[in-house]
């Protein structure tokens, strides 16, 4: 006989998803109704003002795509690379190696400009590819890369494309509501985000906004973009003129009502506050974790604070800590990804997952499993390290 589920209450400080607000699961528990429905085609206006309000833009193509972030990356990249176009793609981590992925599947030649692990795109090695590729119609990289919690500067980046007659596509999938995100002050010609990070909703939208010079790339298209569930210009039908939707996909009416609650919290805080909220915390758990005796690869300038790296002492089998962080502390933190598997952990501070409570929960468990595993740490430092910053 087939049974119910019923997951268990966890704190969540790992790469994603975050903790999601009592109030956010409340509203995705309303009544579904037609995703044509008056009454839902007034939610959708506005979500969409919230979304250029949180990436900061005009942009009137911005709209939740009915996906993951990954989903959003995909449909930025059909619909701005056509085949035979030449992409600079910028890879320093995982997602940026996704974008080059992606590139290559819509049949461009990608790229790339290489950056080492934990180390930002450099803005000099972009703008010697883009002067050794004149072709070059698009550049591509990731703002905050999740694998290895470094920041890129973005503004400098896309100032480049655009000096060398590119679109730049930015990966704000970690960065949005965590770090400024400037869609309209740095130029940015398309984004992507993902729900479950710093917004903190149920996973499975993605965020995304095309600029005016993205969208007239996608009206003077010569190939019909090959994705037909992602191609905007069909997307548009829906989300585009508040006077007339018409069907394209039956859009997840109750994941909507998620969404639109938790950036109706985000504003309620306010962007600033949110992103002095994320630093603050990051500040405090960094405290911390060096006071214990661990160590942060990610050089201090480059840190996101949605997104802690932290190398695994010698000796400590990384797994086995994090079972049981997950059996004793009902705290899940995240593995390393890429080249940081088995070596490094990923603490995430991430929307409602930002708190002080999460900083001296995630200290004092961490702590207390290190210890009793025999690892090599300072004891008894950590949760005043923290609580030092917090209230400094
Ligand atoms: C920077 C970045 N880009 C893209 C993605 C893909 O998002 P999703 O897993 O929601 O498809 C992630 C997910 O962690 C990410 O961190």
């Amino acid at each position: 006989m087939a049974e119910s589920y019923f997951p268990p209450r966890r704190v969540l400080m790992g790469p994603g998803p975050s903790d999601v607000p009592p109030r956010v699961l409340a509203a995705m528990a309303q009544p579904t109704v037609g995703h044509l429905d008056p009454s839902f085609v007034g939610l959708m206006d506005a979500i969409q003002e919230l979304l250029r309000a949180t990436f900061r833009t005009t942009n009137r193509l911005t709209l939740p795509v009915s996906g993951p972030g990954s989903a959003g990356m995909e449909a930025c990249l059909v619909n701005l690379v056509e085949p035979g176009d030449t992409v600079v793609v910028c890879v320093n981590g995982v997602f940026g190696g996704r974008m080059k992925a992606i590139v290559e599947r819509c049949g461009a030649t990608a790229v790339t400009v290489e950056d080492a692990w934990g180390d930002p795109v450099d803005p000099a090695k972009v703008e010697r590819a883009l002067e050794e590729h004149p072709e070059a119609s698009l550049v591509a990289f990731v703002h905050a890369e999740t694998s290895t919690g470094a920041r890129s500067d973005a503004a400098a980046v896309v100032e480049l494309a655009h000096r060398h007659g590119c679109l730049a596509v930015v990966d704000t999938v970690t960065s949005l509501g965590g770090i400024p995100v400037e869609v309209d002050g740095w130029g940015i010609d398309a984004t992507y985000s993902g729900s479950q990070k710093c917004l903190s909703c149920v996973p499975g939208l993605s965020p995304v906004t095309f600029g005016p010079r993205a969208v007239q790339r996608i009206e003077r298209r010569k190939m019909p973009v090959q994705s037909w569930f992602l191609d905007m210009s069909l997307v548009m039908g829906y989300w585009g003129s508040q006077q007339r939707r018409t069907y394209h996909h039956t859009a997840p009416v109750n994941a909507l009502y998620a969404l639109h609650e938790a950036l109706v919290m985000l504003h309620e805080e306010g962007l600033e506050k949110a992103w002095a909220r994320h630093r603050r915390n990051h500040l405090a758990l960094c405290a911390g974790l060096e006071a214990m005796g661990l160590e942060l690869p990610v050089a201090p300038e480059h840190r996101l604070p949605e997104l802690n790296v932290v190398a695994v002492p010698a000796g400590v089998d990384e797994a086995a800590v994090r079972r049981r962080l997950l059996e004793d502390f009902s705290l899940e933190i995240g593995a390393g990804l890429g080249e940081g598997a088995g070596r490094m952990w990923r603490i995430g501070l991430m929307g409602a997952s930002c708190t002080p409570r999460h900083v001296l929960l995630c200290l004092t468990a961490l702590e207390t499993v290190l210890a009793d595993m025999g690892a090599v740490i300072r004891r008894g430092a950590a949760a005043a390290a923290a609580r030092a910053v917090l209230e400094g």
